[in-house]
This record gives C-alpha cells, structure tokens and sequence, in this order.
C-alpha cells in the first residue's frame, strides 16, 4: 500500500489529489457524484469582503484542448461563506479539508478577507491575478512590490496555512516565488488561467461579454508544467499544481516537475470523477515502480 499522504506547508493532506477553485463549487455540489475519501481537501470558489455577482453573460466558451472563462468571481461573500457554506460542507462531508480561496480590490481588503476567516476553513489560498484598484487596476501578482505587501499584510492577519496563487503570465516566475518566500508563505499554487480570447467571426464580435477571459484545461498544461519546474527550482515551499490534468499521467507530471499535491479543475466538468481517477492513478504508479510513499515523486526528475 502506498503512502498517499503529503504536507502542503503546513496543511495535512490525506490524498495528493484536491480541486481546484472555481471548478467545484463550494464543495457540496458534487455530493453523490465524487468518492471524497480520494480528494485530499476542497478548494472553494474565490471568496471576497461582499457578495459579488461576476461578469456578465456568456462567460464561458469551450475551445479546443480547454474553456475560455471569464466568470469573474462571482461569490457569496465572506460573511455568507463562513456562516452557511462552510458549516453545511463539513456537515455534508466528515474530514476533508477546506482551502479558502480569497481575492480583493486592494491590500487591505485581502487581509481583512484573512483574518476574517479565522480558523473556520483550514488554510487559505490567496488568488493574486485579480486588479488592485489603488494601482490604476494592476494585477496584484504581476508586480512583485505590490505581491510582497498583499502577502506579508495576509500573512500577519492569519496563522493558517498560506497558499499563493501566482499569476502565470509573467516573464519568469522567479522573483515572484522568492517574494512569496520572503512575505511568509507556506506553499505555492500555479497556474491560474491564461489571459485568452474567443471571437466570434460571423457576428465580427467577442464571443464573452467581457471580450476577454482566461484559457484553462488540457492545453495549458505543459505549460504549467514549465512553471512548477521552474518555481521547484529555486524554492523549497512546497507547490499545488494544476492547470490541465485530466489524468493520472498529467498528475505525476506536476509531481516529478515539483509539485507536492496537484488540483483538477476544468476536467471535473466534463468527468466529476477525475480527481478519484487520478488518485487511483498515481496509486497504482507508485506500486509499479516500487514508491512507498507519493512524497518520494516530488521533483524526482532523472535529469
Ligand atoms: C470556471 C472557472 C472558475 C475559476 N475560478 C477561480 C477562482 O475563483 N479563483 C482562482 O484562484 N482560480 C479560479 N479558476 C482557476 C482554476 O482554479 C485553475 O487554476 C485553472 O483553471 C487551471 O486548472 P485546470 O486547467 O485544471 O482548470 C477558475 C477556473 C475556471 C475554469
């Protein structure tokens, strides 16, 4: 048998395999459809200060090899989130960890966002590639100034576990990474969707009422893959992968590039039953080539 276990900075994971935020809800919603005994924890949707109602209609479009989405993180707010939504999941589903992912219009709001989380959920994942509205609408994870003050003013209003989300659409990851190393944080998550486009050529127009959104799903995945190889270069904060995995090959991808846990996303929709599939997967890899422990594949790359 395989020792499944991994240690995300900090956050006790049974399963390397959890979900990825925004692609399973709030957890609850797959209830009777996923075997939640092989998902390690559940990454809930963004959550921000006040309920926000996202992007206008259509805000998603599937294209070949993945989704353009451009949803706009549409959410209940914090309040609603640890009164109602966080309580009815832990009702619903006994020991399975929740990583809360939070955004914000500006520093001050993600840390109150933080703190307000207390110790209700069991770690947070800090979504940086959203605008700050005191920055003329720069993204938070694309400056690395701004990314060490929104995560040194998280990481003094929480003690949970602190997951960074970073941008994926940066020249080089590097001094992003060391900036999260220096700010505080516990582990790393990448990638987040890539900057994307769909037109409609009939109608001459966008085919997303926000023109634009991000790409997600199968086709951004070796490119994800160069990400966790290149941050597992020059950190040792432990990385949550995703961006593309479908299948359990996909998974120990991120694993041997790095990653210490890997998240699906987009594939959840068309198959809830790929993150079980996985697991058994990357199970089944490690008998095979004699692995007591999934721990042993992080970044073991024969190069
Ligand atoms: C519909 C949709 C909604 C998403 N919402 C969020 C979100 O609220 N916060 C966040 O950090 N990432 C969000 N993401 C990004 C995913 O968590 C993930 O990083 C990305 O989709 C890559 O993984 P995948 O290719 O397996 O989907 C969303 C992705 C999709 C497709």
């Amino acid at each position: 048998m395989t020792d499944m276990k991994v240690n995300l900075g900090g956050l006790e994971l049974a399963s390397p395999v959890v979900t990825a935020s925004g692609t399973f809800g709030y957890g609850f919603e797959y209830l009777g459809a996923v075997d939640y005994s092989k998902i390690g924890a559940v990454t809930a949707k963004g959550i921000c200060l006040e309920a926000w109602p996202g992007n206008p209609m259509p805000r998603h479009c599937e294209v070949p090899g993945g989704l353009v989405n451009a949803i706009g993180l549409q959410g209940t707010g914090v309040e609603h989130f640890l009164k109602y939504t966080v309580p009815w999941f832990r009702q619903q589903v006994k020991g399975v960890p929740v990583i809360a992912n939070i955004w914000g219009r500006s520093v001050e709001e993600y840390a109150e966002v933080a703190a307000r989380m207390g110790d209700v959920v069991d770690a947070i994942e800090m979504n940086v590639s959203c605008p700050n509205v005191k920055a003329g609408g720069h993204t938070f994870g694309q400056d690395p100034k701004v990314l060490e003050e929104v995560v040194a003013a998280v990481r003094k209003s929480t003690k949970l576990p602190l997951i960074v989300k970073l941008a994926p659409n940066v020249p080089s990851v590097v001094p992003y990474v060391r900036t999260c190393e220096d700010a505080g944080a516990d582990a790393l998550s990448l990638i987040n969707t890539l900057p994307a486009m769909v037109i409609d050529i009939e109608r001459r127009k966008p085919v997303l009422a926000n023109r634009t959104g991000g790409l997600s799903g199968r086709g951004i995945h070796p490119a994800a893959v160069k990400l966790v190889y290149d941050a597992h270069a020059v950190s040792k904060l432990p990385i949550l992968a995703m961006g593309g995995v479908a299948e359990a090959k996909d998974a120990i991808e991120f694993l041997l590039a790095g990653a210490t846990a890997v998240a699906v996303g987009t594939a959840t929709f068309s198959d809830p039953g790929t993150a079980g599939a996985v697991y058994d997967g990357i199970a089944d890899y490690c008998a095979r080539h004699e692995f007591s422990s999934v721990a042993e594949l992080t970044g073991n790359l024969l190069v």
